[in-house]
C-alpha cells in the first residue's frame, strides 16, 4: 500500500481518519528509513548522521535509550535490538523521570533520545540534562530541524512523512527500523558476524511486503476490536521482546477507544493479576514462535481454565491446541525483528474498536500531538 501523500486530500484516502491513512502508508514509510542506508556486501547500516567513527562507536559500553510514551516502549523494543545484535548493556527510561533522580552521566555510555516531533519537553530536557554533564547524545527524531533534532550530537532521521494523528503509528515502526540499523552498525564493529549482518538485512528488507500481508488482514482485526470495544478494562501480555509490544498495545487501545487497558509480563500472571481474570475482562497475548512459546501458551492455559477471553496475537508456526482464543497471525520474520510486525495488528485493533465506539480517532480527548510544556 504504497500511499502517494495527495491520496489524503484527493484520493481514495480522502475523508478516512488521518490514523488510518498513516497506518496503511507504513509499508512506505519503513522502506523511506531503510533507503540507502544498508550495506549489503558487508552485513552492516550506514548512519553517517551519528558523526561518530567505528573507533568511537567501539568504545561505547552501554546504551540508554530516553522516550515518552510510545516512543518510549519503542525504547524499550530498541534496548533489545541493541542487546541482542551488539552485545552492549542497553534499557530504556521515561524522559518524563529521567532528570528528577539526578542521573549518573557516563562517558562511554551512549544516550540516545527518540521522540517522533521532536519538540517533546521531557525528552529535550533529558538532552539537555545529559549534555550540561557532558554526555555524547544522538536523536532518533521524525521531524527535520526539530528542537531536539538540534540539541544532540548527531542522529537518525526516520523519514517517515509527516504524522498528523495524535496516535502514533507509523513513527514508531520507523522508530523500530531506526534501532535496528542502530543496532546492526554497533554490532558490525563488535562480534556481530558478517552472515549474521546479511540476515538481518534480509529480514528488514522484507518488512514491507510483510506489513502490507497483516493490513490485508484488516476484516479479522476489525471483528476481533468490535469484541474487545465491549469490554470496559482489558489486559495486554507479552514476554521478553513481546513485553513493549504489549505496552504499546495498551497504550494505543487507552488513548482512542478510553478502555482502560494495562499492560503485564505474562511471566507475572500469577503474581497478581490472575486475581482479575473473569469472562468480562479480555486479554490479548503476543505470543510470538520464540523460546518462550511454551511457557506463554501455557499462561494462556490459565487464563482459560477461569474463563478469561483471549486474543492471541502469534505466528502461524504456533501450535495453541485446544487453547479456546481468538487468533491473530502475522508472518515471521528474524526473531530480532518479530516485535515490529505483531505491533502492527494492535494499531488497526484499536482503530477500530475506537471507531465501533463512535470516537474521533484523530483528536482523542485530553490529548496533544506533542506535549511541549512540563
Ligand atoms: C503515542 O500514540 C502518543 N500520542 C504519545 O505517547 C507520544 O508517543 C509521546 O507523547 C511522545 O511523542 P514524541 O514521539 O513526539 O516525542
Amino acid at each position: 500500500v504504497d500511499v502517494d501523500p495527495s491520496a489524503y486530500e484527493y484520493g481514495e484516502l480522502a475523508g478516512e481518519p488521518r490514523m488510518y491513512t498513516e497506518i496503511l502508508e507504513q509499508p512506505s514509510s519503513v522502506e523511506r528509513t531503510l533507503r540507502g542506508r544498508l550495506d549489503e556486501r558487508f552485513g552492516t547500516a550506514h548512519l553517517g548522521g551519528l558523526n561518530l567513527e567505528p573507533r568511537e562507536l567501539r568504545a561505547i559500553r552501554r546504551v540508554k535509550i530516553l522516550g515518552c510514551g510510545s516512543a518510549y516502549y519503542v525504547g524499550q523494543m530498541g534496548a533489545s535490538l541493541v542487546e541482542e545484535l551488539a552485545r552492549i548493556p542497553a534499557d530504556a527510561e521515561a524522559a518524563s523521570e529521567f532528570r528528577y533522580r539526578n542521573p549518573i552521566i557516563e562517558p562511554d555510555t551512549l544516550y540516545v533520545a527518540v521522540s517522533q516531533s521532536g519538540e517533546t519537553i521531557d525528552t529535550l530536557l533529558a538532552v539537555e540534562e545529559i549534555k550540561r554533564k557532558g554526555g555524547r547524545v544522538i536523536g532518533l527524531v521524525n521531524v527535520v530541524g526539530s528542537a531536539i533534532a538540534r540539541a544532540c550530537d548527531g542522529g537518525i532521521y526516520l523519514h517517515a512523512g509527516p504524522e498528523i494523528a495524535v496516535a502514533s503509528t507509523k513513527a514508531l515502526t520507523t522508530m523500530y527500523v531506526g534501532f535496528a540499523l542502530l543496532a546492526l552498525q554497533l554490532g558490525r564493529v563488535r562480534d556481530l558476524s558478517i552472515a549474521d549482518g546479511k540476515r538481518l538485512i534480509a529480514g528488514l528488507q522484507r518488512l514491507p511486503a510483510q506489513i502490507e500481508e497483516i493490513l490485508k488482514d484488516e476484516d479479522r482485526l476489525e471483528e476481533v476490536a468490535g469484541a474487545l470495544a465491549q469490554a470496559e478494562s482489558m489486559f495486554f501480555i507479552g514476554r521478553v521482546r513481546g513485553f513493549p509490544v504489549a505496552r504499546e498495545g495498551a497504550q494505543k487501545l487507552k488513548e482512542i477507544s478510553y478502555r482502560h487497558a494495562e499492560a503485564y509480563q505474562t511471566s507475572e500472571l500469577k503474581h497478581g493479576p490472575l486475581a482479575l481474570i473473569s469472562p468480562e475482562v479480555p486479554t490479548v497475548a503476543i505470543v510470538p514462535d520464540d523460546e518462550l512459546t511454551d511457557r506463554n501458551v501455557a499462561a494462556l492455559h490459565e487464563i482459560s481454565a477461569r474463563r478469561g477471553p483471549l486474543v492471541v496475537v502469534t505466528h502461524p508456526e504456533v501450535d495453541l491446541g485446544d487453547l479456546e482464543a481468538a487468533r491473530v497471525d502475522v508472518p515471521k520474520n528474524e526473531v530480532e525483528l518479530d516485535p515490529i510486525l505483531l505491533t502492527i495488528p494492535l494499531q488497526l485493533i484499536a482503530f477500530h474498536a475506537a471507531k465501533v465506539l463512535g470516537h474521533d480517532v484523530d483528536k482523542p480527548r485530553n490529548l496533544a500531538k506533542s506535549v511541549t510544556v512540563e
